[in-house]
């Protein structure tokens, strides 16, 4: 359906309270533009700051000179913000609820006073390894508490934390403990999930093989199944929190000290370590956090996201936790041990904000609504969706099977990137249309560009691609160890913006509609994937000569991994190679990375100048070859014929 034809859903009844109803969301919009110092300057006292600050924002998007800095000397710690300071007001509040994977195992409600007690000992034990600020540490947990004590942990002593999400492999994990340096990777035994137990501490001995022999490994005895121990290497955890003190003074650390480092997929090369500082991160986590989802004292919030993902640190840990917030961490899956675990999971802890990836959404839609209707969803107020565009037919399910036409659906575009929301609705202020991501959040100031000429798109309707004009407090400062990547990746293509890689669409009514990615970087079921890495995994079997990999349009994951391969000279395609492939792909990187469809290409359309010609690859994986397009700069044209005969996905 065209966009213009979308109706506008209406503000739900019992929002009229809300923080922000229409008109303070345009007062506040517009002063956040027109006058950042002011307004950040006041929501930067939300936190708790040990100096505070003088100067609220100094920031250049120049080319070769880009620097954000945002509170720059203010003095804070985020772990005091996120812990210590509600301990008086609310230590008996439970802070975490935690929903294990087995759903006839007892659930936690851990209170603020037992997170401080337990992140002050995680974080002594950090010390006693010789963790020191400014040190990094990987963490390579599955969903469990103690993720979020040892992210706590780390932030308290100054050290810098990177999650690994606990689906990648050996392989991706030694890349990131190499490329930060990291001096402690902490992991589990192993990892329940869906039913099946994921070996974390193997996989995480077959990552160190790889990295220094001084790489301390902390385990986190979770279901006590059996590891391999490395004397004087391995520390079990839970026993030493035992043991040490149960206080450990928290450093002061100036506002634009990394808080951590995420690895997260790009168009070219190796993933880039994102890095996300401490005050205007938490700031922004922690005002997206409340105004997004309309945050009360007293509310029960769950974010379905893992916190390997950007998502899970901002509004699991980071936003909810610095708002003093009930917090559900669930360590199961959606399907586990059926289609209605979700909802099952909302009635047992009376959840109020709901938010999850729309490809969740579909997965479930698929399975009928009576795994629905066995439960009572009435503590429900409010519904958030993020990672993917989300298509109007999965919206209007939601709006109405989960949300019983009641609740606000909060569409929340923005990245790892921009460490919090960007476009989104505010639940008591903008009316919802199915799909778009309506309106952009407090400071933030979205341009379109015309991907050829640069220049920007005014009035509305427009398209093209989505820049930011300006910085917030939650941009990334810098890639781990390469300000110039920084540069280039997103300051270099739009002189004077910062490019988000995103396609995007405005309407005749101002609201933003993000169309997709416009580099090579495709969005499966929610994660980001480069397909370069997928290409580098494929051609580093000894049977492959050449790979390349599109997304393709996919009824539940959003896009589907689309890999054509050239196999090397006398090597005979088969049906156990294509497994043998797909196998290796899930090795190198992991499982989310397994191509969906495998085409043997005995040659890949390539320019004269030997430039791989992905545009029409993309065009035959869609299944939409009558509009290539130009095909005159060929190389050979007539591989092209033999890719469209034997395409993989008809229709
Ligand atoms: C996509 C996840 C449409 C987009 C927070 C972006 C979305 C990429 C939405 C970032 C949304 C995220 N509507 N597209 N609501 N949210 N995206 O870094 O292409 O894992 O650039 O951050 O996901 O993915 P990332």
């Amino acid at each position: 359906m065209a966009v213009e034809n979308i109706a506008k859903h209406p503000i739900p009844a019992g929002f009229e309270n809300a923080h922000a109803g229409p008109e303070d969301y345009r007062k506040l919009y517009d002063e956040s533009i027109s006058d950042p110092e002011g307004f950040w300057g006041r929501e930067g006292k939300r936190l708790d700051w040990i100096e505070p600050y003088s100067k609220v924002k100094n920031t250049d998007f120049t080319f070769g000179d880009v620097s954000i800095k945002w509170f720059e000397d203010g003095v804070l710690n985020a772990c005091v913000n996120c812990v210590d300071r509600h301990l008086e007001s609310r230590g008996d509040q439970t802070a975490i609820i935690f929903e294990p994977d087995d759903p006839e195992a007892e659930a936690q409600h851990i209170t603020y006073n037992q997170l401080s007690d337990r992140v002050n000992r995680f974080a002594n034990v950090l010390l006693s390894q010789g963790v020191m600020r400014g040190d990094r540490v990987v963490i390579y947990l599955p969903m469990i508490p103690e993720a979020a004590y040892a992210m706590l942990a780390c932030a308290r002593i100054g050290a810098i934390h990177s999650i690994v999400f606990a689906g990648f492999s050996p392989d991706a994990l030694a890349n990131r403990i190499n490329d930060s340096e990291a001096k402690a990777v902490i992991t589990a035994d192993t990892a329940p999930r869906g039913g099946r137990r994921t070996a974390l501490k193997s996989n995480a001995d077959a990552a160190l093989l790889h990295c220094s022999d001084k790489v301390r490994c902390l385990v986190v005895k979770h279901t006590g199944d059996q590891t391999t121990w490395v004397e004087g290497r391995d520390v079990d955890v839970k026993a030493m929190m035992e043991e040490v003190s149960p206080d450990c003074p928290p450093r002061p650390m100036n506002a634009e000290d990394p808080l951590f480092i995420l690895y997260t997929s790009g168009s070219t090369g190796r993933p880039k370590g994102v890095v996300h500082s401490t005050g205007g991160y938490l700031v922004y986590a922690a005002i997206s956090h409340q105004y997004t989802f309309d945050y009360h004292e007293g509310d029960v919030f769950w974010c379905t996201a893992d916190v390997g993902w950007v998502t899970g640190h901002s509004y699991i840990i980071y936003g909810p936790l610095a708002n003093g917030a009930t917090t559900l961490m669930f360590e199961g899956t959606p399907t586990y041990p059926d289609a209605g675990r979700f909802w099952a999971v909302c009635e047992k802890h009376k959840v109020n904000q709901f938010y999850t990836a729309p490809t969740a959404i579909r997965a479930l839609m698929g399975q009928g609504t009576e795994h629905v209707e066995k439960y009572d969803l009435s503590s429900l107020r409010l519904l958030g969706t993020v990672g993917e565009p989300i298509n109007p037919e999965a919206w209007n399910w939601y709006d109405k099977n989960i949300g019983k036409g009641n609740c606000p659906i909060v569409d929340t575009w923005w990245q790892t990137e921009t460490g919090g929301h960007m476009i989104t609705s505010l639940p008591g202020a903008v009316e919802t249309k199915p799909g778009s991501a309506t309106l952009p959040f407090f400071g933030v100031n979205p341009v379109i560009l015309d991907p050829e000429s640069a220049k920007v798109q005014e009035g509305d309707p427009a398209s093209g691609v989505l820049c930011i004009a300006d910085s917030w407090p939650g941009q990334m400062r810098t890639v781990w160890g390469d300000h110039q990547r920084f540069m280039e990746t997103y300051f270099q293509q739009y002189k004077g913006y910062y490019f988000t890689g995103d396609g995007c669409t405005r309407d005749e009514d101002g609201y933003y509609w993000i169309t997709g990615r416009v580099d090579d970087v495709i969005n499966v079921s929610g994660h980001r994937m480069g397909t370069a890495e997928v290409e580098s995994a494929l051609v580093a079997h000894a049977k492959v000569a050449e790979a390349a990999v599109v997304g393709y349009p996919h009824q539940v994951k959003g896009q589907g991994i689309y890999a054509y391969v050239t196999l090397m000279n006398g090597v005979e395609p088969s049906d156990e190679l294509r497994k043998e492939l797909e196998t290796w792909v899930r090795n190198e990187i992991g499982p989310i990375a397994k191509p969906d469809l495998i085409q043997w290409a005995p040659g890949l359309p390539k320019t004269r100048s030997g430039k791989i010609m992905r545009r029409i690859l993309r065009k035959i994986a869609e299944d939409d070859y009558g509009s290539l397009g130009d095909t005159s700069t060929l190389a050979e044209p007539e591989v092209v014929d033999d890719l469209i005969d034997n395409r993989m996905n008809r229709g």
